[in-house]
């Protein structure tokens, strides 16, 4: 049935109503009065009736939220108000005299405050004109940010348009925070896990990676959300208290936390900061403290601000995420060079939304310092992102039966013998065809500063060597003569196979550093695999170096020299070498003519992420032209580079007046260079 133009127009309006309506239901009120089935029903419907009348489509209906078309870039934003940052307390002291100083600068006895939970994702900025979502920003500097409308037009709990039963304000910039839920992160880390796609650390890593994505399709099917808690220039409507903003917001259909207190003095929000430690662990999202502000915003004004921070709030944040359980063993992992890791095997204990099972114990030394045993109740410890680490056993819980570790005389793996060098905290595997250095090593020689096999993570390396397909690294390079086999690998299939295979021809073309770096030899990182291709030129040249030669490179001492003589000494890794360039491997020997350049001498320090280079390739982009790249920024630092997200690096450089560089400019910079 073909519907008249006027009939279509009506029906669209009353599907764009019906849908939001049941956005605001689900997404804001958390309570959906329809099934997942009808609501796409409803969407459909007003999908095709756009397509036919395309005359009625308009940028706010719900159909909108799809996703455009990529970006190649975000333009920036200023905020109108700049979006400040809050000073942070540790301490019911540091709270304490955060009080004494509002009281003090607002010349009153007692302050009300509204205590609220500080969620840990990225700050945003939507601007509404005349009830129509136009803007949305992230926080960026707190100056300027980012234009990510598209990407926050993908989230449901966003109104596209105010809700209208209270008057429309003409201008009303709204702030908050975008999150990704736990169960989602984790949901979403499972799935790129499986694609051998980089992990996100944390939810809050994988909000902003969503919404800092060029393609909004993307966004789109990553579950984000947001809560509101501020505002920024406004026109047509005033606030007087956050408690009054944070009733208000939610009639306009924007979502506002629901968990927040009106507390009549400091001792209240104290009260409240205790209970929101006990319950962070219910919540479905991070948070990582409790924000604290003035109510009563005439206060607010009374106490203003202090570089970049408001005085009238202040973030308490949580303790180190910290979990109490039982040591059930220490097993020991075997690294790729050999050196024997004590791991932790623990009664599995939620901690900071994720179930930990393992915890490092770094070395026998350490163990001993603290005195864990097997068998003890032990206090952990998460601190941001880092592995969980035992802080220490609980003694009083001991009942006679825990035992002592002691590293073990014969590698767990392959049964070789371990031994522990003079001087040196830890233990090794003497040999080097140990299965569990082998894999470590193809992690290594695949990893982004050396081959850089993109999708080659734990999880195939394991898969490869359980299968026989890989025995030594140069195997990896032998793999398309056996795809049958490889397709077959549990989870593999066609087309995880083909982007493996061509990730590994991709690496065939690699730089001498590169090539140097992913031998892993010992005491060889990313930097001296650089000077060392610099001063050789070849691989020949470094492996017929003698140790005196070596010794005249700069930064190599002699246990570095030993160690890289020694290398190709063994018959074993020569053969390997031998093995890649039959395999087709091509080592890049000549050294950039960049060498005596315009950035010969400079330092470049990078924040951010990049849009269009890895960090490494950017990194290679200015060694090859001379540049050193350091990771602080000091006096002597000539160019930041700034991409997406930078942290406080960028700030630094502002306050020490080093010259920053966005990402175009760099491109630039390396162009000319
Ligand atoms: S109020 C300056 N309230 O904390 C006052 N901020 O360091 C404006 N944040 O960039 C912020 N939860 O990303 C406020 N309930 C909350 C918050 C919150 C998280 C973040 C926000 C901001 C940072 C300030």
């Amino acid at each position: 049935m073909k519907l008249s133009p006027e009939e279509a127009r009506r029906r669209i309006e009353e599907l764009r109503e019906q849908i939001e309506q049941h956005n605001y239901n689900y997404f804001v009120l958390n309570q959906p009065t329809i099934s997942d089935a009808e609501y796409d029903k409803l969407l459909r419907e007003l999908q095709t009736l756009e397509e036919q009348f395309p005359q009625f489509k308009s940028p706010t209906s719900p159909t909108q939220r799809v996703g455009a078309p990529p970006q190649t870039q975000f333009k920036t934003v200023r905020h109108s108000l700049p979006m400040l940052s809050l000073a942070n307390a540790f301490s019911d002291d540091e709270v304490r005299e955060f009080d004494a100083r509002v009281k003090k600068l607002a010349e009153r006895d007692q302050i009300e405050y509204v205590a609220e939970p500080k969620f840990d994702g990225l700050a945003v900025e939507l601007v509404y004109e005349d009830g129509v979502f136009v803007l949305g920003s992230t926080r960026g500097d707190g100056e300027t940010g980012e234009d990510v409308t598209a990407n926050l037009k993908t989230i449901k709990s966003i109104p596209l348009k105010l809700r209208t039963d209270l008057p429309i304000p003409k201008r009303l910039e709204v702030r908050g925070e975008v999150y990704m839920e736990i169960e989602d992160f984790r949901k979403l880390n499972e799935a790129r896990e499986e694609a051998g796609e980089p992990l996100f650390a944390n939810p809050r890593n994988a909000a902003a990676g969503s919404l800092r994505q060029l393609d909004p399709t993307i966004t789109a099917q990553r579950r984000l959300h947001m809560f509101c808690y501020d505002v920024g220039q406004t026109v047509g409507i005033e606030f007087h208290s956050q408690e009054e903003l944070l009733e208000t917001l939610p009639r306009y259909g924007l979502r506002v936390c629901p968990i927040y207190r009106v507390c009549k003095n400091i001792d209240e929000a104290l009260e409240f900061y205790r209970e929101m430690q006990e319950r962070r662990e219910e919540l479905p999202y991070e948070t990582d403290g409790v924000v604290i502000k003035v109510n009563d915003f005439r206060i607010r004004e009374m106490v203003g601000e202090v570089s970049r921070n408001p005085r009238w709030a202040i973030a308490y944040k949580f303790p180190p995420k910290q979990a109490t359980t039982r040591v059930k063993d220490i097993i020991v992992q075997v690294g790729r060079t050999g050196k024997l890791t004590p791991v932790a095997v623990l009664e599995p204990v939620p901690l900071g939304g994720v179930t930990v099972q393992h915890a490092t114990l770094h070395n026998q030394d350490e163990i001993d310092k603290k005195d864990i045993r097997i068998g003890d109740w032990v206090l952990i410890q998460r601190a941001g992102d880092v592995i969980p680490e035992v802080v220490q056993p609980i003694v009083s819980r001991r009942t006679g039966a825990e035992k002592p570790f002691t590293m073990p005389e014969r590698c767990p793996v392959c049964g070789d013998r371990v031994i522990r060098l003079p001087d040196e905290v830890d233990y090794r595997c003497v040999n080097i065809s140990c299965p569990a250095r082998l894999k470590e090593s193809i992690l290594h020689y695949a990893s982004k500063g050396a081959a850089d096999i993109e999708g080659l993570g734990e999880r195939w390396v394991e898969a490869l060597m359980n299968a026989g397909l890989v025995k030594e690294i140069p195997d990896l390079y032998r793999l398309k003569e056996r795809l049958l086999e490889l397709m077959r690998l549990e989870r593999m299939g066609a087309k995880l196979a083909e982007n493996l295979l061509n990730a590994i021809e991709k690496s065939k073309k690699i730089s001498l550093a590169r090539f140097i770096y992913g031998l892993g030899i010992r005491h060889v990182g990313e930097h001296l695999a650089e000077l060392l291709a610099q001063r050789f030129r070849s691989l020949e040249a470094l492996m017929s170096a003698s140790e005196e030669e070596l010794l005249t490179v700069e930064e190599v001492g002699p246990t570095v020299a030993q160690s890289i003589f020694s290398f190709f000494r063994d018959e074993r890794n020569r053969e390997m070498i031998r093995k890649l360039r039959e395999a087709g491997v091509q080592i890049i020997e000549e050294i950039s003519p960049h060498k005596a350049g315009a950035l010969a001498g400079k330092t470049f320090v990078f924040t951010g992420t990049l849009k269009h280079f890895t960090r490494s390739q950017a990194e290679a982009a200015v060694k090859a032209r001379g540049a050193r790249v350091s990771s602080s920024v000091s006096r002597k630092t000539d160019y930041v580079v700034a991409g997406e997200e930078p942290g406080s690096k960028l700030e630094r450089a502002r306050a020490l007046g080093v010259t920053v560089l966005s990402e175009e400019e760099f491109r630039q910079l390396i162009e000319e260079g």
